[in-house]
């Protein structure tokens, strides 16, 4: 059986805006509250104001109040295991633990799961910007 989260990936790519690369791309993102929010690529015709699949629905799901991540599945409309790029990883990371699952739709009922960290295993989040404030601090302490 396929799993739901990527039936909705699959779904949400048919909105895809892709005249450039024709590539179609469909995420669908579930919070730790259960409910889930979709995105699709939206291209534009200078090239870099191009929205990611998983971007559109980390906004619409950060919109609606929702700051904590559990599980994203992605899909293409060549069903190759489309992976989210460097940039959204990292933008996953800001709402999403270590063990958090991103599932790479295979086609059928294939599909590699893997977890963020996996994918990202170093990523800059705001508890490194308060170690380095906090070290800031103590080398500015004459009394250290
Ligand atoms: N794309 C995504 O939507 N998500 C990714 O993580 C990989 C790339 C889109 C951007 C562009 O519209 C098309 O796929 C080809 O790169
Ligand atoms: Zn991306």
């Amino acid at each position: 059986m396929t799993d739901d989260l990527v039936e909705r990936a699959r779904e949400a790519l048919e909105a895809a805006y892709v005249p450039y690369s024709e590539y179609r791309v469909g995420a669908a993102l579930r919070t730790a509250d259960g409910s889930v929010y979709v995105g699709c690529n939206i291209e534009n015709a200078n090239y870099s104001n191009s929205l990611h699949a998983e971007e559109v629905a980390i906004a619409e799901a950060v919109k609606d109040g929702q700051e904590r991540f559990e599980r994203i599945a992605v899909a293409s409309g060549a069903r190759d295991g489309v992976t989210p790029c460097g940039m959204c990883r990292q933008t996953l990371a800001e709402f999403a633990d270590a063990d958090f699952e991103v599932v790479c739709d295979e086609g059928g009922d294939e599909a590699t799961t893997y977890t963020l960290s996996e994918l990202l295993p170093n990523t800059i989040s705001l508890e490194t910007l308060s170690a380095a404030e906090a070290k800031r601090a103590t080398d500015d302490d004459p009394e250290s």
